[in-house]
């Protein structure tokens, strides 16, 4: 079974990324062959500095390998160094419906929050992104929520271009956890976790010192009663419970049992101190890793050479069914 998933290099990452992909980034290297990759080509599609681009890469994978992942058990490699991904991107655009790119939820999203250019990369985006898990013929696809309806439009672009051209794809399955696949802000908790939010105060990045974690959860926005269960006039204290289940791999159920007495005050100090140890040797690593930059790019490259070896036979195959380039 193969694994495929991407990180974009934009801003720094949040708990919401790392309860709802990294996590099962990690867990993939014992599942399944696994590949991941960092989606630079994916940040310019919305303003951004060249010159911070290469850094936040940087970061991004420093972050993956500090959670765990091991590149003598997965590939990591960063997009743009893998240029059939943007060669099959332009293939699928001929069985990819114009009217389907409009209807994304995240599209329309982001384009309405850019303030001088829409650039037609962000409208193309979800066909990149279908570029990026076709090439290597995954099965699987680990993702937060807010991705289900890219996911979707994945596949149904792999089963057109088969029906068009003939089996040339496997057609892949989402795989969204069933707790903490999304997130919400901790100031706003019916809009979802992200680093572009109007405020900080509400986003736990996995960077974050302790007091700040502690300050946030402390300030975190709970809902008007008491008792510490789920509830869908309960946003707040609802989306605690996924959180401290998700870090402490146990299910809401048990945790709704083992603070059911409990005051607000008190489970927001639990829910702090449990995300606290949890990211603490994250955050460990991440400093030891991300100072020997030489190792991440090492990582990188060895990581883009294999993963050109596996996607480049599947352009000679999809280029050849499509009548295109000289024959083989
Ligand atoms: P990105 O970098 O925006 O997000 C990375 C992953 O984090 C998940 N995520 C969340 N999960 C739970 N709660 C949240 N609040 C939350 N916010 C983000 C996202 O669902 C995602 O899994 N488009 C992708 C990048 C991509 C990709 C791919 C993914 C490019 N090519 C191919 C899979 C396969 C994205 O949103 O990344």
């Amino acid at each position: 079974m193969r694994i495929f998933s991407g990180i974009q290099p934009t801003g720094r990452k949040h708990l919401g990324n790392y309860i709802g992909a990294i996590v099962q980034y990690v867990a993939g290297q014992d599942r399944g062959e696994a590949i991941y990759c960092v989606v630079d080509l994916h940040a310019t599609t919305v303003a951004f500095a060249p010159a911070e681009l290469r850094e936040l890469t940087y970061d991004t994978a420093a972050i993956l390998l500090a959670a765990g992942l091991d590149p003598t058990r997965c590939l990591l490699f960063r997009q743009s160094d893998v240029p059939e991904h943007s060669e099959l991107a332009w293939l699928l655009t001929s069985v990819t419906a114009y009217g389907d790119l409009q209807r994304m939820t995240q599209f329309k999203e982001k384009s309405a929050k850019q303030r001088e250019l829409v650039t037609a990369g962000l409208f193309l985006y979800p066909v990149l992104m279908a570029a990026d898990v076709l090439a290597y013929q995954a099965d699987e696809v680990p993702v937060g929520d807010d991705q289900r309806q890219h996911l979707e439009l994945m596949r149904d672009i792999a089963i057109r271009f088969n029906s068009r051209f003939g089996e040339q794809f496997v057609v892949p399955d989402a795989r969204i956890p069933e707790v903490g696949a999304r997130i919400m802000d901790l100031q706003d908790p019916t809009s979802k976790m992200s680093s572009t939010a109007a405020s900080e105060e509400g986003v736990i990045y996995v960077l974050d010192a302790t007091a700040q974690i502690e300050r946030k959860f402390k300030r975190a926005v709970t809902d008007s009663g008491e008792g510490v269960y789920r509830a869908p006039d309960k946003p707040g204290i609802t989306n605690l419970i996924d959180i401290l289940a998700a870090v402490r791999a146990a299910s809401p159920v048990e945790i709704e049992r083992e603070f059911s007495g409990a005051g607000y005050g008190q489970f927001k100090g639990a829910v702090a101190s449990a995300v606290i140890d949890y990211l603490a040797p994250v955050k460990q690593r991440y400093a030891e890793l991300r100072g020997d930059q030489a190792a991440l790019e090492a990582v990188l490259s060895e990581g883009a050479a294999r993963a050109r070896a596996i996607a480049g036979p599947t352009l000679a195959k999809v280029r050849d069914a499509m009548g295109v380039g000289a024959p083989r």
